[in-house]
């Protein structure tokens, strides 16, 4: 069944790009994605859990590069379940498998993950301290938790804040890199390691381009009214996201899972 242009108009923007199978990168590109592997200490036999994984680009990628294996989870069914179909047809299952699970209410037992990653999805979820604190839950005592985070290294136009929130469907507060640590830093945990990282937009010529190929890669087959608003909804929220990025900086963490108490150290 194609859709037709009043579908593509009603469909939100995690559900559209969810049907076109869209990769989402985590903040900071490959490069996170090479810093993740190596500071969590990803290998063979890690069971590791990607928290809020959209369509599983982060965890099929940790899991080609490490061998652990990693099980996703995301709120949207529509992309836990793109996830997994991603990963059986790249040959990656059943060391990488995806659920429909609630971050902030997760059915995993206490202590079930030697790690708990996430691509920087905490921006998308209403709860942040209720998430964290059940990615800490299910990760063993020792175990590592990593994250890379956006925030607004200048100050965005309020319309342009206005203008993100309302295509991803969460406010956009003005996040502070202190945000994020202070999120993190709480007695279970020790920082491990944190890296700043670039973050690039790109030209008007190039969002463009990357909306008109989405369209030719998924939708050649549907109406040429459906494939115009395609591409009118897919510029629009682009361009949207690439003029907030030029506001935007990023960071990397890594932190240890370690009761205050087991080994008090002053110079951690
Ligand atoms: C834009 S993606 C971020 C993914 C990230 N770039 C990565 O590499 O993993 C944010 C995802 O968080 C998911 N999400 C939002 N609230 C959630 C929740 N409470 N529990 C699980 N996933 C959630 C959304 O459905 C979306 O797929």
């Amino acid at each position: 069944m194609t859709p037709t242009a009043d579908e593509i108009r009603e469909k939100s923007y995690v559900e559209l790009l969810a049907m076109l199978g869209e990769s989402n990168l985590p903040p900071g590109g490959l490069g996170t994605v090479r810093d993740l592997v190596i500071n969590l200490h990803l290998r063979p036999g890690i069971e590791a859990l990607h928290a809020g994984c959209n369509a599983g680009f982060l965890s099929r990628e940790v899991a080609r590069r490490s061998g652990c294996s990693v099980t996703g989870v995301d709120i949207s069914p529509a992309m836990s379940e793109a996830a997994e179909r991603r990963a059986a047809a790249e040959g990656l299952s059943p060391l990488v498998s995806h659920e429909c699970q609630d971050m902030r209410h997760l059915k995993f037992p206490d202590e079930s993950f030697d790690v708990v990653f996430s691509g920087g999805a905490l921006a998308f979820v209403l709860g942040h301290r209720e998430a964290v604190d059940e990615m800490v839950r299910v990760t063993k005592e020792f175990g590592l938790i990593g994250d890379t985070q956006l925030y607004y290294s200048q100050e965005p136009p309020a319309s342009l804040l206005k203008l993100v929130g309302d295509i991803i469907e969460v406010p956009v507060p003005q996040y502070s890199r202190e945000y994020w640590i202070d999120l993190y830093r709480i007695d279970a945990l020790q920082p491990y390691w944190r890296d700043d990282v670039e973050t690039n937009a790109v030209s008007d010529a190039e969002v463009e381009a990357y909306a008109r190929s989405m369209v030719s890669r998924c939708a050649t087959s549907w109406s040429p009214a459906a494939q115009e608003t395609l591409y009118e909804r897919l510029h629009y929220v682009f361009s949207a996201f690439n003029e907030n990025m030029k506001y935007l900086s990023c960071t990397n963490y890594v932190y240890r899972k370690a009761k205050p108490t087991s080994e008090p150290a002053l110079f951690i």
